[in-house]
């Protein structure tokens, strides 16, 4: 893709990479991410956000980019940081060779930072809170801090003329772009593919800093914002609030029940837990509570906590492993504790073979996560008939009190996922 135009003086311009790498070290895109940097052409030019370096000739693509819009390296006058994590970031030594003279932009927070990571101490400025950078021609940019969205140093741009939004990571998603940038140049297909892939970002990326999300958006409140342009993922301009709305949701999260959904979450070596855990299910669909099943390590956690974050109610099962929690499941839970995964009802069941011990690692585990239990159904070996009648009463009992949940806002055309 070239740069694209998003309206007058504003173009998009960016990578889409598709890799075998796992996203921060940890999460698979088997879809790719497109990262996403911004050109706003006045009188003189600003670069919103970069791209990291090399991963597939992204810093290379991006000097195309601005050639086909008649900018030349050395016309940029402003690099703007809003966010100094790598995948953003990583081309800003190779930039300021190829234009010396150009100012790096960023906050407070951030200004040590860029030194800290490239090296860089000249010609970096820290702006203020509120502080406005007008590029003649019509084009003011103005910064407000978002700090914790998702680094400590984030800020966001603001494009006073056009109303255009660059709030960096957040309203991202997973997903490269397939030829459209825009919300409302896609098919119903890929919006419901962009939606998993925005919820799938949200609960691996952003779910820990949820309240910070939260007070940035009421900090922005006050602004007319006719375009989001964030840095990974879709470009919002037909219905900004919509993506506004999601992440209000997801956020809401965090505080509070999620969806009226159960996702099971479960482990097993040889069976016995597996037994069990299709009584419970017996007894929720009972219920006819929507459900989603997801087997560790066979499942990587990526899709396990976008499923988790929006669903109110859990099914751990796993038996007991080195008198501790079986470790695939474990590894889940540790990121669900890491990431605020609070305000879940949960039913745990398992195996043991001589004297458990998952059930004691679990419960200290989970301890501060504002987790309402129901059961736990332990028992040694293989289930007996009366351990399978209890867990199906007790899958029952969890969709129960998930049934009893309000639904949050109703998914969008095409949402459910
Ligand atoms: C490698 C390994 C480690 C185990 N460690 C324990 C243990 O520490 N405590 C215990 O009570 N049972 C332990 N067990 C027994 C299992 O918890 C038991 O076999 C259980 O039924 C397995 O459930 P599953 O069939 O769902 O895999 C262990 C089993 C294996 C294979
Ligand atoms: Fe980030
Ligand atoms: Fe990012």
């Amino acid at each position: 893709m070239t740069s694209e135009k998003i309206v007058d003086g504003i173009w998009w311009t960016g990578v889409n990479v598709y890799t075998n790498d796992l996203f921060e070290g940890i999460w698979p895109i088997p879809y790719g991410v497109s990262i996403n940097s911004y050109i706003v052409k006045g009188d003189k030019v600003a670069l919103i956000d970069l791209v990291k370096a090399g991963g597939g000739g992204s810093s290379e693509n991006i000097i195309d980019q601005l050639a086909s819009i008649g900018v030349a390296m050395k016309d940029i006058s402003y690099i703007i940081l809003n966010h100094l994590e790598p995948d953003h970031t990583g081309f800003v030594a190779h930039i300021r060779e190829l234009c010396p003279t150009a100012e790096i932009l960023t906050s407070e927070r951030g200004v040590p930072l860029v030194e800290a990571f490239y090296g860089l101490k000249e010609r970096v400025r820290a702006v203020k809170d509120g502080e406005e950078l007008d590029l003649g021609g019509g084009k003011v940019l103005q910064f407000f801090y978002a700090p914790n969205v998702h680094w400590p140093e984030t800020m966001v741009t603001y494009e006073k003329s056009t109303k255009v939004l660059f709030p960096c990571d957040a309203f991202g998603s997973f997903g490269a772009l397939k030829g459209c940038i825009f919300d409302d140049t896609i098919s119903d297909d890929d919006r419901h593919f962009f939606e998993n892939e925005t919820l799938r970002y949200y609960a691996n990326i952003v779910a820990t800093f949820s309240t910070s999300v939260i007070n940035a958006i009421k900090k922005l409140g006050g602004l007319d914002i006719k375009v989001i342009a964030p840095s990974h993922g879709l470009i919002w301009r037909k219905d900004p609030k919509r993506i506004i709305d999601e992440y209000i949701r997801y956020a809401g999260y965090m505080s509070d029940y999620a969806e009226p959904e159960i996702t099971v979450i479960w482990g097993s070596m040889y069976g016995n837990t597996e037994t069990i855990m299709r009584a419970a299910l017996r007894g929720i669909a009972k219920e006819g509570v929507k459900v989603a099943i997801h087997k560790v390590p066979e499942t990587d956690a990526s899709w396990v906590l976008a499923s988790a974050w929006q669903s109110a109610g859990l099914v751990i099962a796993m038996p007991t492993y080195e008198y501790t929690i079986f470790p695939p499941v474990d590894y889940v839970l540790e990121l669900m504790k890491l990431k605020h995964f609070w305000h879940k009802k949960v039913l745990r069941i398992g195996s043991y073979g001589w004297v458990g011990g998952a059930q004691k690692h679990f419960a200290e585990k989970t301890e501060k996560m504002f987790w309402d239990h129901i059961g736990p159904l332990e028992y040694q070996g293989a289930p007996k008939a009366a351990d399978l009648e209890k867990a199906e009463q007790l899958g029952q009992e969890l969709a129960r009190e998930v049934k009893a949940i309000p639904a949050k806002r109703k998914r969008g055309a095409g949402g459910e996922g």
